[in-house]
């Protein structure tokens, strides 16, 4: 799917000459005051809808209406956001979604949408800007590159005007631009996630990255099998000694920023996760794809890095592999070394990513970087305790995990914390090496979050396990099922922040 193009336009709601025009509207039981000149030059429709009960203005209820007047849009489709006082930039970047899905469904390549007066509850104009483009491209967003032949001949949705006032203009115009960098980042992370393991391999990402690189001018350093024998990274290699495909470890750098203190960014590539001699059960397998959805995030961050330009320095970290069964792999009760010099016996050769993550987490240290967060489908733990609706967050640092939970507020990826109490530690103590790679059944995610701790020295950090919201087996009105992207925006949000921007 190619690029959305967005644009701005200020023209009454009734005079916008275009196929779909979305307006988001708040719950209640009558027409929005605002809505009254468009419901007129439509024939009176979007009263009559409302009166009658059969549009609500819940979250996700969405109503299309083909005008009878004069009005120039084609088709309205009236999109709930909820109570009015409830309303927050991830309503409005939702809303956007369901209009985008519903556009790309109709055929329709140009979208225009607007908030009605009535449901924006103090949302800046800047923060409109960004998160209806953000919707625009999440909702409208398919894959259909491995097809012979589409199923679904419809045209791609083109471009999303955003309906704004004339006084509001250079804020939305700002937030636009914001939104049309993350959008791209947020594009990338969901075309990676979706290719399959034969083709997203350890070395595909690393080329990947190598276009990001090019493109806009990163430092790119990836290391093969042999450069990490040399580096000593024994339980990335460990994982990766079962695949033909070889292993790379890859490190972008973004300099905007003289000689600040970077932050540092690493992401899970696991590019496919059978568990190795561990194996999973067949059911579902092919999700494992998916394990390189950190990974994903952290290329996604950087192509909007390179768009947005913030004055800060990030660096961006991927160690990827394959996690498959072989006469060469490692096996249960294998004590392996990490790069740190902690020996770590593999209890469960399906607690891989820890393994790859950790070895990320020693080699950081070199950059003495100001903050470090990792993203990682790390837990099928994670996926009982939250769901599918946030991220659980572990860390070394109440002010950074705050931070990064602020930044998840605001990019609509929320985050809620697991704790990190001594008593867990318990759980990784191993009779023969310093640590072991599983603690058994109970505290899955935390047990995953504190072997991590057990590789974290001299720096705040906050891990992210991403297993339950990288990607969704269900349709859903915003997002069609598949990858989420999840990260880019919460890791973009957390940087430009930090940026000042
Ligand atoms: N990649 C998986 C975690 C996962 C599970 C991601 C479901 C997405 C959906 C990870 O490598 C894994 O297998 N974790 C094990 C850890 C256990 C062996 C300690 C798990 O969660 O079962
Ligand atoms: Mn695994
Ligand atoms: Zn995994």
């Amino acid at each position: 799917m190619s690029e959305i193009t967005s644009t701005l336009v200020t023209a009454p709601l009734a005079q916008i000459d275009t196929p779909l025009l979305a307006v988001a509207v708040a719950q209640g039981a009558v027409l929005p005051a605002s809505l009254g000149e468009l419901d007129r030059a439509a024939g009176g429709g979007l009263a009559r809808a409302i009166a009658s009960g059969d549009f609500k203005g819940k979250r996700d209820e969405s109503l299309l209406l083909y005008p009878s007047g004069k009005a120039p849009p084609q088709r309205i489709l009236l999109v709930g956001v909820g109570k009015s006082g409830e309303v927050t930039r991830s309503s409005i970047r939702r809303a956007a979604a369901v209009a985008a899905k519903r556009a790309r469904a109709l055929g329709a390549t140009q979208l225009a949408f607007a908030v009605a007066t009535e449901a924006r509850n103090g949302l800046a104009a800047k923060d409109l800007g960004q998160v209806i483009v953000e919707g625009a491209g999440q909702g409208a967003w398919t894959f259909s590159e491995l097809k012979a032949a589409s199923d679904d001949p419809k045209p791609d949705l083109e471009t999303v005007a955003i309906v704004c006032d004339a006084q509001e203009a250079t804020q939305v115009a700002a937030g636009q631009t914001l939104g049309d960098g993350i959008a791209a980042g947020h594009r990338l992370a969901r075309y990676l996630q979706m290719q399959p393991g034969n083709v997203c391999t350890p070395g595909y990402l690393a080329d990947r990255a190598k276009q990001l690189a090019t493109a806009y001018g990163f430092s790119l350093t990836v290391l093969d099998r042999a450069a990490l024998q040399k580096e000593g990274m024994g339980a990335l290699l460990a994982v990766a000694q079962g695949s033909v495909q070889e292993p790379r470890f890859i490190v972008l750098e973004y300099r905007g920023a003289a000689d600040a203190a970077a932050l540092a960014l690493i992401g899970k590539g696991v590019t496919f996760d059978s568990g190795g001699i561990s194996i999973k059960p067949a059911q579902n397998m092919e999700d494992m794809k998916f394990d390189m959805s950190g990974a994903a995030a952290v290329l996604g961050t950087f192509e909007t890095l390179g768009r947005l330009k913030p004055k800060i320095n990030v660096i961006g970290l991927i160690p990827s592999t394959e996690n498959l069964p072989s006469g060469t792999a490692v096996k249960p009760g294998d004590v392996i070394k990490s790069h740190l010099g902690k020996t770590i016996e593999v209890i469960n050769t399906d607690a891989e990513g820890r393994l790859i993550l950790c070895d990320a987490l020693s080699y950081v240290r070199r950059f003495k970087p100001a903050a470090v967060l990792d993203a990682a489908t790390l837990t099928g733990a994670v996926v009982v305790a939250l769901g599918h609706v946030a991220i659980g967050v572990m860390g070394n640092d109440e002010g950074l995990l705050a931070e990064v939970r602020d930044a998840g507020e605001r990019a609509g990826e929320r985050c809620w914390p697991l704790p990190l109490w001594d008593e867990y530690r318990e759980l990784l103590k191993s009779d023969i090496a310093d640590v072991k790679n599983s603690g058994g059944r109970g505290a899955g995610t935390i047990a995953g979050g504190w072997f991590l701790r057990e590789f974290v020295n001299g720096f705040p950090w906050v891990h992210l396990d991403i297993a339950g919201t990288a990607y969704t087996d269900a349709e859903a009105p915003h997002q069609t099922k598949g990858p989420t992207a999840v990260g880019v925006r919460l890791f973009t949000e957390f940087i430009l922040k930090r940026a000042g921007a």
